[in-house]
C-alpha cells in the first residue's frame, strides 16, 4: 500500500485514474457498497486498508453518522492510512453513502466539512434536480476534496446524472444487485456497455464534456465477476452482497447464515416491495424495490395474505432474534443473485484483497 501525503488535487504519475485520486488504492478498484446499518466504520475501513475503497452506509437517516466518523477516523489513524494532506491537513480514506430521498443534507455538509471524507455516494434521490443540489453544495463545502460517486441503473438516469451533476464517478448498478435498485432494470452485462457507448456519444457531440470513472455494481462477488466487468468498460467495481458475510458487517448471525445458505439467487431471490412495507421503510421512490432472499412473508403476499396479517407475523419473527430468518422464516434477508457465490465468513479485508488478485490472475489467463 502507498503511504505519504494525501493532495486529491496532486495526481500521482503513472497509475489509473482512480489511483490518482485515491493514491492508497490498488488497480482494479474494489469498494465496499454504503449498506444502510450494516456497514459501518470497522468494514469501511477494513476494506480501505486492504487497498479498496471503503463507503460507510448512512442512508436516510443522519442521526449516528457523526458518530461513525468519529470512529472512521480513530480506526485510520490507528491503522496509520495515508490521511494526512501535504499542508497538514486531515482526509479521511473511506466515503459515505447517502439515500438521498431522505437524507439531510444541511447536516451532512457540517460534517463533512469537520471529517473530510475522500468521497460521496448518492443513490435514489427524488429527483435530478434534487442531485444537483447536493452535489453543487458538498462540491462548494469540501473544495471538491470529497469525490462525487453517484450510482445509477439505467440509461436515461445515466444520462440525466452525467449532464445535471457531473459526478467523478458513475457507478452503475445492474439487476442482479442485492437491496435496493430499479424495479426496471438490465443485467450489467448489457447495462454497462450502453451506458458507456451513450455518453461517448454525447461527449462526442459535445453535450458532455467527458466520462466519469466508471464503476460497475450487481452480481459480483469474486475475481471473475471483477474481470468481467473490466471487460464491460468499468474501471472498478462494488460489492455489497459479498461483503455481508466479512465479520466486520454489522448484522445478525441468522441473517448472515441465511446469506451463506442461499444459492442460485436468480431463483431464490427477488426484488420486491414486500419487505419494505413489512419493514416500514416505505418512503422509497416508487421505482425501487428491494432484492431480498425469498421467505415466508413474500410466499404469504403472493398468496393473497393480507397485509395486516403479514404484518402480524413478520412482529413475532422479529420476537424470535435469529431463528426469525431463512427459508420458512419471516425476517428480510436482502441479498442479490450473487449470493451462492458468497460462502464464507472473513476478514473485508482479506476479501477485497483475494477478490483484486483473482481478478489479476483471471486477467493474465485470458491474455495467454
Ligand atoms: C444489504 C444491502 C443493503 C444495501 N443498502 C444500500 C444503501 O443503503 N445505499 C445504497 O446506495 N445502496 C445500498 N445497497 C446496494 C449497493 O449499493 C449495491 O448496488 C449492491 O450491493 C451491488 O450488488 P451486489 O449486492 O450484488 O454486490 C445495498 C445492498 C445490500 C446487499
Amino acid at each position: 500500500m502507498t503511504s505519504g501525503a494525501y493532495n486529491p488535487f496532486k495526481p500521482a504519475p503513472s497509475k489509473t485514474a482512480l489511483q490518482k485520486i485515491f493514491p492508497w488504492t490498488e488497480a482494479p478498484l474494489v469498494a465496499s457498497a454504503p449498506m444502510r446499518l450494516i456497514s459501518l466504520a470497522p468494514l469501511a475501513v477494513e476494506v480501505s486498508k486492504a487497498g479498496g475503497l471503503g463507503f460507510i452506509g448512512s442512508g436516510n437517516d443522519q442521526s449516528n453518522l457523526e458518530e461513525t466518523l468519529k470512529h472512521a477516523l480513530k480506526l485510520s489513524v490507528e491503522a496509520k492510512l495515508p490521511i494526512v494532506g501535504s499542508k497538514g491537513e486531515t482526509f479521511l480514506p473511506i466515503g459515505v453513502g447517502f439515500l438521498n430521498w431522505g437524507a439531510d443534507l444541511e447536516y451532512t455538509l457540517t460534517l463533512l466539512k469537520q471529517y473530510r471524507p475522500v468521497a460521496v455516494w448518492f443513490f435514489a434521490p427524488r429527483s435530478t434536480e434534487g442531485l444537483v443540489e447536493w452535489t453543487t453544495k458538498v462540491r462548494e463545502t469540501t473544495f471538491g476534496i470529497t469525490k462525487i460517486w453517484i450510482q445509477i441503473g439505467s440509461v436515461k438516469e445515466a444520462v440525466e446524472v452525467v449532464k445535471g451533476c457531473k459526478p467523478d464517478a458513475l457507478v452503475v448498478q445492474g439487476a442482479d444487485a442485492g437491496g435496493h435498485g430499479l424495479n426496471n432494470g438490465a443485467g450489467l452485462i448489457s447495462l454497462l456497455p450502453e451506458v458507456i457507448d451513450t455518453l461517448e456519444t454525447l461527449v462526442e457531440t459535445r453535450n458532455i464534456e467527458q466520462l466519469p470513472t466508471i464503476i460497475a455494481a450487481g452480481g459480483i462477488a469474486d475475481g471473475r465477476g471483477v474481470a468481467a466487468s473490466l471487460a464491460l468498460g468499468a474501471e472498478g467495481v462494488v460489492m455489497g452482497t459479498r461483503y455481508l458475510a466479512a465479520n466486520e458487517a454489522q448484522l445478525s448471525p441468522g441473517y448472515r447464515n441465511e446469506v451463506l445458505r442461499a444459492s442460485d439467487g436468480g431463483q431464490t431471490t427477488v426484488r420486491s416491495s414486500v419487505y419494505d412495507t413489512l419493514r416500514g421503510t416505505t418512503e422509497w421512490p416508487k421505482e425501487y424495490g428491494g432484492r431480498g432472499v425469498v421467505n415466508k412473508s413474500y410466499h404469504d403476499s403472493l398468496s393473497g395474505m393480507s397485509l395486516e396479517e403479514n404484518k402480524k407475523l413478520y412482529d413475532e419473527a422479529v420476537g424470535k432474534g435469529d431463528e426469525g430468518w431463512g427459508e420458512s422464516g419471516r425476517l428480510t434477508t436482502y441479498a442479490g443473485t450473487c449470493v451462492g457465490l458468497v460462502k464464507k465468513v472473513q476478514g473485508a479485508g482479506e476479501t477485497t484483497k483475494e477478490v483484486r488478485l483473482e481478478a489479476d490472475a483471471v486477467l493474465r489467463r485470458l491474455k495467454g
